[in-house]
């Protein structure tokens, strides 16, 4: 991405830009509550099911995988995934989203817009990547992703664990993008 990022010029990052924020979102993850999950394998840098249908207990983990990993492989974006999460958890992400957990956290559509679509210069958390989710907040949380923007989600996760972020990456995407 650094080389090509080098020779590309402004007016072609415009176009870029202009292509790309054009597209309209679409739904692409199902949250799926379960006690069990498939065992799956790293296929590259993400997880996918294991073809013999092998199950075993989730823990306190999101398993996202695509749904068709022959599709998926072939870039199709039109791809689905399956994103397992721990049951109760989109319930529990919707009170920390939504009310702040009693002062845990703040409510994100303060920033994020009512519909956690994105607000002005805000991003949309609406309908995005659980694993995306729980790593971006715990990056935020540790100081991997610190830029000036970033200083204002510092109140949001100071006070979250790992099953809050799970909880919430768990109710994002269960929101329509
Ligand atoms: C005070 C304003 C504010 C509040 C409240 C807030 N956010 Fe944010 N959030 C931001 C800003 C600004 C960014 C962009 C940060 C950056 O550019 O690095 C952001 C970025 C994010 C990102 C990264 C998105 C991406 O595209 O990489 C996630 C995930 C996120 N917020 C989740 C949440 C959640 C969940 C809540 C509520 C529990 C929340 N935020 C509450 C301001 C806020």
């Amino acid at each position: 991405m650094i080389s090509l990022s080098k020779d590309i010029t402004d007016a072609e990052v415009q176009a870029a830009a202009a292509y790309f924020s054009a597209m309209k979102p679409r739904s692409n993850i199902r949250v799926v509550e379960t006690a069990t999950v498939p065992k799956t394998f790293v296929a590259g840098w993400f997880l996918a099911a294991l073809k013999t249908g092998e199950k075993e207990p989730i823990g306190q983990r999101i398993i996202e995988v695509p749904e068709d990993l022959e599709q998926f492989e072939h870039r199709d974006p039109r791809s689905q995934f399956n994103a397992y999460a721990p049951i109760g958890s989109v319930a529990k992400g919707a009170a920390l989203v939504n009310t702040g957990g009693a002062g845990k956290t703040l409510q994100c559509a303060i920033c994020h817009g009512q519909d956690l679509k994105g607000l002005g210069g805000v991003p949309s958390i609406a309908g995005r990547s659980p694993s995306y989710v729980v790593r971006q907040l715990y990056d935020i949380q540790n100081g991997a992703r610190a830029g000036t923007a970033t200083q204002l989600m510092k109140a949001t996760v100071a006070n979250l664990n790992i099953d809050d972020m799970l909880s919430i990456a768990a109710y994002l995407a269960s929101r329509t993008p």
